[in-house]
């Protein structure tokens, strides 16, 4: 018996439910993973290897910055200073250009949207990309952290001499005021919110999807909200998101 093709039975099925300017994308790990960035969950993930108890959290930032900057150092930087965004970043640009996108939300911290030229990202939980100083109103980006951290380590700011820090959300920290909101009122106005490569398991961030008038999930592994989902594609991003873009142009 001819079993069809899974994923695009559920790719079609999202597009039916794709209005202009009514699909919200919702963005986790899983979309960077094929630009050489690992998850934080699910096979591989980074926090089987590192206690984000100790390099992710806001009381153990405090307790002792080195911990987070020497994670920071050994796992964060090499790997941020060479990736570049993959097709499925390019695909979500191309939905944008092609009108069918209200927003890009994403809890990803590695600007690799906005590498791919995806404009007005709404970032959830920071950027490691910039980095701002625990007492006076310094920041910074990459480069110029790079050169810091070859002089003082826990770096510090050259202003005040005071720590600095990423413009991350730790945990226990609130998530960016307005930007929440923004993506909350985003997805109200949505009729899909695509969720891809997100374990839909970190809140507030998984609520957004949930706002708009459905959803649905590109991910390798099962989630949480599979259950709720008007389709969910097992599939990687890069194969899942660049087809999609075909079946929307063949819409039009
Ligand atoms: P997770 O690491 O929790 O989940 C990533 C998901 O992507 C997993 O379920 C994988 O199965 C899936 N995946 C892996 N490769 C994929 C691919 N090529 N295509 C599609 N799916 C793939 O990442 P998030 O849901 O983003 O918080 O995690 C949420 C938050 O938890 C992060 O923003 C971070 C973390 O702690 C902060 O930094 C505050």
């Amino acid at each position: 018996m001819d079993k069809g093709n899974p994923m695009e039975d559920a790719l079609r099925k999202i597009a039916e439910h794709c209005v202009e300017g009514g699909v919200l994308i919702f963005t986790g790990a899983g979309i960077s993973a094929e630009s050489g960035i690992p998850t934080f969950r699910g096979r591989g993930g980074l926090w089987e290897k590192y206690d984000p108890e100790k390099v992710a959290t806001a009381d153990a930032f405090r307790r002792d910055p080195s911990l987070y900057w020497r994670f920071f150092l050994d796992v964060r930087l090499p790997i941020l200073k060479k990736v570049k965004p993959n097709p499925a970043h390019y695909a979500v640009t191309q939905l944008q250009k092609d009108g069918w996108v209200s927003a890009v939300v994403t809890q990803n911290i590695d600007g690799l949207h906005q590498a791919a030229g995806t404009e007005g990202v709404l970032e959830l939980h920071g950027s490691t990309r910039r980095f701002l100083c625990t007492r006076c109103d310094f920041r910074c980006g990459l480069e110029e952290i790079d050169k810091i951290l070859l002089e003082s380590f826990p770096p510090v700011c050259e202003r005040c001499g005071a720590v600095l820090r990423p413009d991350v959300v730790l945990f226990g920290e609130a998530l960016p005021a307005g930007v929440l909101e923004a993506a909350f009122e985003a997805a109200q106005r949505s009729r899909i919110a695509l969720s891809v490569g997100s374990s839909l398991v970190v809140y507030p961030a998984a609520f957004v999807p949930q706002h708009a008038q459905s959803f649905a999930i590109i991910n390798l592994e099962p989630t949480p909200l599979d259950g709720a989902a008007v389709a969910v594609v097992r599939q990687k991003a890069s194969v899942a998101l660049p087809r999609l873009v075909e079946i929307l142009k063949e819409r039009r």
